[in-house]
């Protein structure tokens, strides 16, 4: 398939994202604008001079600028604002479910209430069901650089809002901070009934991966790119069809891989794991969901058959129900053998 075709298919494929932070979707245009109107200082003179420090050698270095971003964000306005911007772009890339993380602790440590922050987000996501037809999960993401501590004092904040949130999750520093810390945390959470993911093997070891399946008893993994050094983890992943939830620009970002071209998402599939395509932090990243599967594709040279294969994974590995997701891959096959 020519370039074009390849891109004019993947925009026009209905698309879900199962691995976005919203913290991460804060475009420099719109953090000035909330820094001008809450009176907060932003260490960059303009747009321009933000956009330049966005060069990453590692995920620590990416996160020390995004927790910064983060920090002008006040009111429950604005957690709608960037919600809401989120949405309404990827309503125009043809992506009709979200799965989205939010960090509260990112907030709740500057003094901004976890009510402020969780009000903004839904608000807005229930906007966007409404007016753009896009359904959604809430996951709320534990900071593992953290102490179980703040992990149960966060867990405490979101009990009465339980039913907002589907799942927890665990993101931030890797390397030094395995699932192990918040073994207890995650066990509260599930009894609550809450799903259980975590980011695991981006930079972190296969270990970290075990530690997540068997102590934090995770359904889906973020990332999980180190799984492919322990033959006997790919085989239970593949076994148990336990979806990954990959992040091609990010991991090209942040060093996770040096070119696409070596990117293993190809590999993965070949070996029978679910893996999806997601966006993570793309205003950091340089793409949301179709700049991700377009690049992907390119430097994989991947078929229609194979990005057709990588967006009903998604849908599987999301947690509609069973009728929506049927629905949802019938359509997926219709549109690939129209197009
Ligand atoms: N928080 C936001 N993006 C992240 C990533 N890629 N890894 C860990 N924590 C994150
Ligand atoms: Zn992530």
């Amino acid at each position: 398939m020519s370039t074009t075709t390849i891109e004019k298919f993947i925009e026009g494929i209905p698309k879900t994202e199962l691995h976005l932070h919203i913290e991460g979707t804060f475009e420099p245009e719109l953090m000035f604008e909330i820094a001008k109107r809450n009176n907060k200082k932003i260490k960059y003179s303009s747009v321009g001079e933000l956009k330049k420090a966005y060069s990453f050698n590692n995920l620590q270095e990416f996160l020390d600028i995004y927790y910064a971003g983060a920090n002008v964000l006040i009111t429950e306005q604005d957690f709608y604002d960037l919600t809401w911007a989120y949405l309404t772009k990827v309503h125009e890339q043809n992506v009709v479910h979200v799965e989205i993380f939010f960090d509260p602790q990112t907030h709740t440590d500057r003094g901004v209430s976890f009510e402020t922050v969780i009000k903004g987000i839904y608000r807005a996501l229930e906007d966007s069901r409404d007016q753009l037809g896009i359904s959604f999960k809430l996951i709320m993401s534990f900071l593992r650089h953290l102490d179980e501590a703040s992990a149960f004092k966060t867990l405490e904040q979101a009990l009465p809002y339980k039913k907002w949130i589907s799942a927890v999750g665990l993101d931030s520093s890797e390397v030094g901070n395995p699932p192990s810390k918040f073994e207890r945390v995650f066990e509260k959470a599930r009894d609550e009934g809450f799903i259980a993911v975590a980011h695991a093997g981006e930079e972190g070891p296969a270990a970290y991966i075990w530690e997540a399946l068997d102590l934090l008893k995770i359904t889906r993994i973020d990332h999980g790119n180190r799984c492919l050094d322990d033959d006997q983890l790919v085989k239970r992943l593949a076994e148990l069809q336990i979806p990954l939830t990959l992040c091609p620009l990010s991991n090209l970002e942040l060093k996770v891989v040096t070119d696409l071209r070596d990117h293993p998402i190809q590999e993965m599939m070949k070996k029978n794991l679910l893996v999806t395509v997601n966006s993570d932090d793309p205003a950091y990243f340089g793409g949301y969901m179709n700049e991700n599967y377009i690049e992907t594709a390119k430097a994989l040279d991947l078929s229609k058959k194979q990005i057709t294969q990588l967006v009903i994974n998604s849908f599987k590995a999301s947690w509609l129900s069973n009728e929506e997701k049927e629905k949802r891959i019938a359509e997926i096959e219709e549109y690939s053998q129209n197009n």
